[in-house]
């Protein structure tokens, strides 16, 4: 996702979900069922999925941020309890989405209902001291993760210049990331680059606005930069082939294990969907789920991607560049 500007909504949920109607309307999720959310964010959609699987239903959550996987629990348990005479099971497991697998194998889960909404939560660009964003001065971090890894503090001021001109050349799609690139390694030999508004300085000194266009020059620099930090196409892939690999199980073994603890993450017949922000995720799950289905391991839920209606695009303009992928895993 590009960052557009928000107002900070804290101490509320702070990030408004994307294509919710569309979502709930592919996943379908059923009293009983189970729903995992991948990336729980600050709860919107799985609060609206525990909703409809209702107490005798299990909702997962994921996220890498602790943060955003307290308020997301909270959230769900509390639209969960409404009306409800017993509680609703919630999960909530802290880490990169590409351990959510196994971890819920472990745990003997399986999801009939799954979504990865993929990118940041506005919550995250809107605090200074997550260090995202280039229009408000805050530490050089953008870690989704802030207990783990290396920052953009890390990178901007140890990465050598053919691996930050890549970073923003592939991740950024930033023409001058060559020229970006040479003015980082310059302006840290005089000094550290710490905070976010240095770094944004440097870049709009070597790179000019697009004519009639009100993006910031260093918009592309700083999502090459986040995407590059918290591996966000790496994690992508490995979340795609685990998906497939669950399918795959299911094509060969049909019956389900789910609860025996050694079935896929994914029950057969599993409902899937992934919401991208931009074309470097969308191009992996396009590609991974049109193979999937070429191959008889999944049926396409939305030909072509769904994306959001000009009302919803007016109203939240995070929903702007979304499309929602979806499949329906073999086997049910
Ligand atoms: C767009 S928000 C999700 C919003 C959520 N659907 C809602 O309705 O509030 C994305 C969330 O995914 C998390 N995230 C991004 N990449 C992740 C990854 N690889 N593993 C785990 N969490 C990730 C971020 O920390 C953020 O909280």
């Amino acid at each position: 996702m590009s960052q557009p500007e928000t107002q900070v909504q804290s101490p509320g949920p702070g990030h408004v979900p994307v294509l919710l109607n569309e979502i709930v309307a592919v996943l379908r999720p059923q009293p009983g069922e189970t729903y995992a959310d991948a990336t729980a964010g600050r709860g919107g959609h799985a609060a609206a999925m525990a909703t409809q699987v209702g107490a005798s239903g299990a909702i997962v959550l994921n996220d890498a941020d602790a943060e955003n996987l307290a308020f997301a629990t909270t959230r769900v348990q509390q639209a969960a309890a409404v009306g409800e005479s017993k509680p609703l099971s919630v999960t909530a497991i802290q880490g990169n989405f590409a351990m959510l697998p196994r971890r819920m194998e472990g745990a003997g889960l399986a999801a009939h209902a799954f979504l990865a909404d993929l990118g940041f939560a506005s919550n995250q660009i809107d605090r200074a001291e997550r260090g995202f964003s280039f229009a408000r001065s805050g530490p050089l971090d953008m870690r989704f993760d802030a207990s783990r890894g290396l920052s953009a503090f890390d990178l901007v001021n140890q990465a050598p210049e053919r691996e930050l001109s890549r970073i923003f050349r592939e991740y950024g799609e930033e023409p001058g990331a060559g020229r970006v690139a040479r003015a980082i390694i310059a302006a840290r030999a005089a000094a550290p680059i710490t905070t976010t508004d240095a770094l944004a300085d440097v870049i709009r000194s070597v790179v000019s606005k697009p004519p009639d266009s009100g993006i910031d020059p260093a918009t592309r620099s700083f999502q090459g930069l986040r995407i590059a930090v918290n591996d966000e196409l790496g994690s992508l892939d490995a979340l795609l082939a685990l998906i497939r690999l669950a399918a795959e199980k299911h094509k060969v073994s049909p019956v389900p294990k789910t609860l025996s603890g050694s079935g896929p993450w994914l029950a057969p017949g599993a409902r899937v969907a992934i919401l991208t922000f931009h074309s470097l995720e969308d191009r992996p799950v396009k590609a991974q789920f049109a193979d999937m289905c070429k191959h008889g391991l999944a049926t396409d839920l939305a030909p072509g991607g769904i994306t959001a209606t000009e009302d919803e695009k007016r109203t939240n303009p995070r929903a702007r560049s979304a499309r929602l992928r979806a499949i329906r895993l073999i086997g049910a």
